[in-house]
């Protein structure tokens, strides 16, 4: 391929397989690479589907020194989004080093096959969890730093890592995007979240119950001093933290350095007014029972996301209603997931 193109790493994921719809929808041309550890490859037949546009498929990992130099030497890359990781807090928790072999090392590898190859534009997918426990709300990009498990280690210890390569390489040109609360689909309903086995998170778990996959939702304490005591997020419709992807991209064409941007919608929702929302748009009742705090939760956690609109021009678009019907949608055309 003689053209420029974006190394998606995790593409076949949530947030990797959305974001390739709007890169090659805004124009780029796309590579995937995942070793489907956590995916299914039918979501990079539906990106297709989606666009009519077609990209090479790589089944593979990014810890593959040479799979990456062949990939790296084969097609003229000129940036990478780097969405490749585990993410279950619990199952990091229980099992720290394959998180850090996965993510850390992972990671490692990638910057390092990049660095051989003189490609130096990434944008990395953080996360809001390396603001630990917050200390105040809104949350901007200055908030101090900390993370509370193994997987947030993982993200801070790649951000320190990303600072110190772009001090060291000062043509760098490197975005942190760290994300708030995905949630939704894309609104053909094809793609969408697929967790294995038990959802972690709340979305997929309300989605399961309504379609009768399991019986009742826990809610994690309702003694939080917040307006009904459950727990606020800032939810965010998995098409705008797509379309963010694609903004930073396009900034860092002309900035070198790095940036860390929060991508959220800067509010925040309880777990009662979810579920609440969730029934009005989808008519579908959502059984409950209050159980003891998940360790770990913190009580209020949303963005504040001025650097995000000033400097990448971009704004959250979709409401709560919005990512409620979506997430709906792609339950109900894939009750199954995509087995
Ligand atoms: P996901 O599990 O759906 O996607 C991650 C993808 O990476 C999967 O397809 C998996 O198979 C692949 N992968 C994992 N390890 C790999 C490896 N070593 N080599 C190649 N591929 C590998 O998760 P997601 O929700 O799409 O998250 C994408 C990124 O965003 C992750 O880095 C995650 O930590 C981060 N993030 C997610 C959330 C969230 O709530 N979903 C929040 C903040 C940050
Ligand atoms: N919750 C329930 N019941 C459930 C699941 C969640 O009541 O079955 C509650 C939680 O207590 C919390 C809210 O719903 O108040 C959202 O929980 P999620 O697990 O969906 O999301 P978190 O905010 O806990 O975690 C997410 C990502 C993490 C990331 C964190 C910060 O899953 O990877 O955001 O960005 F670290």
């Amino acid at each position: 391929m003689h053209t420029n193109c974006i190394l998606v790493t995790g593409a076949a994921g949530y947030i990797g397989s959305h974001t390739c719809i709007e890169l090659l929808e805004a124009g780029y041309h796309i590579i995937s690479l995942d070793n489907l550890s956590n995916s299914h490859s039918i979501a990079l037949q539906k990106v297709q589907e989606i666009t009519g546009k077609t990209f090479p498929i790589i089944e593979g990992d990014i810890r593959d020194k040479e799979l990456l130099d062949q990939l790296f030497n084969n097609y003229k890359i000129d940036a990478v989004m780097h969405f490749a990781g585990l993410k279950a807090v619990g199952e990091s928790v229980e099992n720290p080093l394959i998180y850090y072999d996965n993510n850390v090392k992972g990671t490692i590898e990638l910057l390092q096959a990049m660095q051989r190859h003189h490609v130096k534009k990434l944008v990395f997918s953080s996360s809001a969890t390396v603001y630990g426990i917050p200390k105040e709300v809104p949350i901007d990009e200055t908030h101090p730093l900390n993370a509370i498990n193994p997987y947030g280690q993982t993200k801070l210890i790649i951000e320190r890592m990303l600072q110190d390569i772009a001090q060291a390489d000062t043509e760098s040109r490197i975005a942190l995007l760290r994300y708030f609360n995905p949630i939704g689909a894309h609104e053909s309903g094809k793609i969408g979240e697929n967790p294995s086995g038990t959802p972690n998170n709340l979305m997929p778990y309300i989605t399961q119950v309504a379609v009768g996959k399991r019986q009742e939702l826990s809610i994690f304490g309702d003694d939080y001093e917040t307006v009904d005591g459950t727990g606020i997020r800032d939810y965010i419709h998995v098409v705008d933290l797509a379309k963010g992807h694609v903004k930073a991209l396009e900034y860092l064409s002309d900035y070198k350095g790095i940036e860390a941007f929060n991508l959220g919608t800067g509010k925040g929702h309880t777990v009662l007014e979810l579920i609440q929302t969730f029934e009005k748009v989808t008519g579908k009742k959502i059984p409950y029972k209050i159980t003891n705090r998940r360790p770990g939760d913190s009580a209020i956690c949303y963005a504040n996301t001025t650097k995000a609109q000033q400097t990448l021009h971009w704004k959250a678009q979709f409401n709560i209603d919005k990512m409620c019907q979506d997430s709906w949608h792609f339950q109900t055309n894939n009750p199954n997931g995509y087995e």
